[in-house]
């Protein structure tokens, strides 16, 4: 750092999201840079408590700068993975260019390599940022094709509303049950991201299948589904959610890897602004088209 943040009137926090207010200073601080409300998750209990952040405040107890680690494990080529996911990475305009955000990452790094993560997964626009701390991109792929012979449709779902809390209470009890949506590559454990970005995109449908319980994320555009996870003890196959949800499209894209769902698709790389990137040994070993299903975007 160009100087001492202490020198600069500045305090350093750690897993501070106990104190009401400095978690408020952290909204404040995401909202101003990226224009998102992560208070939202106040409604389901509040933030990840596996969450550990690394940030500065000033004298005010403004938040100026923010970088968190949390657990998120993992299903790799069927085993259970611990892995930390980093997000909130921010610093406000007037503190950038000082080394705040090099000071947070070491800290943020050094902590997870003390808590013998074996994997630590980001996704940035700014790849560069963080090749140094051995991060490499993972290339990302949907699976799209044409639907599988499907069985009875039968129309026999129904929409949730988080905005209901029977329902929001419904989808948290099988997000804490769930099997992984991949045995190749899935979140095995972790809530709130899916919570959150259910709540950042309005045009996400929760749709609840009675047979295997479960609940399915999804979009409709045009003529194209886009199955985006499923949450629930068991897995049902692809042909069976199209006729529960009366569904009968053409094509399909899976946003995340297909090989529970009795059906296979061809991987195509995935447009995003920001990529996937990982660093550990896990990392290295991926040898399959992945993808992180978008209800895990953190
Ligand atoms: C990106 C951001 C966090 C950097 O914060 P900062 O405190 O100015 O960064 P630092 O001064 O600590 O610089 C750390 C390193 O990142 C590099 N860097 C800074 N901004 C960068 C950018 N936009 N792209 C690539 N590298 C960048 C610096 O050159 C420095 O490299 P070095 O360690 O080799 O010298 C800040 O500009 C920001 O909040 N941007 C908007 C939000 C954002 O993009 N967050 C990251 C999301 S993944």
């Amino acid at each position: 750092m160009s100087a001492a943040p202490g020198s600069i009137g500045l305090t350093f926090r750690q897993d501070y999201f106990g104190d009401p207010a400095a978690w408020a200073a952290l909204v404040a601080l995401l909202h101003d840079t990226f224009g998102i409300d992560v208070s939202i998750q106040d409604r389901f209990g509040g933030p990840d408590p596996t969450s550990m952040p690394f940030a500065y405040f000033d004298a005010n107890g403004t938040c100026v700068a923010n970088f968190s680690a949390f657990s998120m494990p993992m299903m790799i080529d069927g085993r259970l993975v611990a892995a930390a996911g980093f997000q909130s990475g921010a610093v406000r305009p007037e503190w950038r260019g000082r080394g705040l955000y090099r000071d947070l990452m070491r800290r943020a790094f050094a902590w997870c390599d003390a808590q013998s993560f074996e994997l630590g997964l980001l996704l940035t626009d700014k790849p560069a940022l963080y090749e140094l701390y051995g991060f490499k991109n993972v290339p990302q792929y949907q699976f799209s094709g044409t639907p599988p012979p499907t069985a009875k449709f039968r129309d026999s779902s129904r929409t949730l509303s988080l905005e209901n809390s029977a329902a929001a209470a419904l989808i948290k009890r099988l997000l804490h049950e769930r099997t992984p949506v991949s045995s190749i590559f899935a979140v095995a454990a972790q809530a709130e991201m899916f919570l959150l970005n259910s709540c950042f995109d309005p045009g996400i449908l929760l749709s609840y299948l009675d047979q295997p319980e479960s609940v399915v994320a999804w979009k409709r555009e045009a003529d194209c589904f886009r199955l985006l996870d499923i949450v629930g003890k068991a897995i049902p196959p692809l042909s069976v959610i199209l006729a529960a949800l009366d569904q009968r499209p053409s094509p399909i894209e899976v946003c995340l890897p297909p090989d529970r769902l009795d059906w296979q698709g061809t991987p195509e790389p995935f447009p995003s602004h920001t990529s996937l990137m990982a660093r550990g040994d896990a990392a290295d070993r991926l040898r399959q088209p992945v993808m992180l299903s978008p209800m895990a975007e953190f």
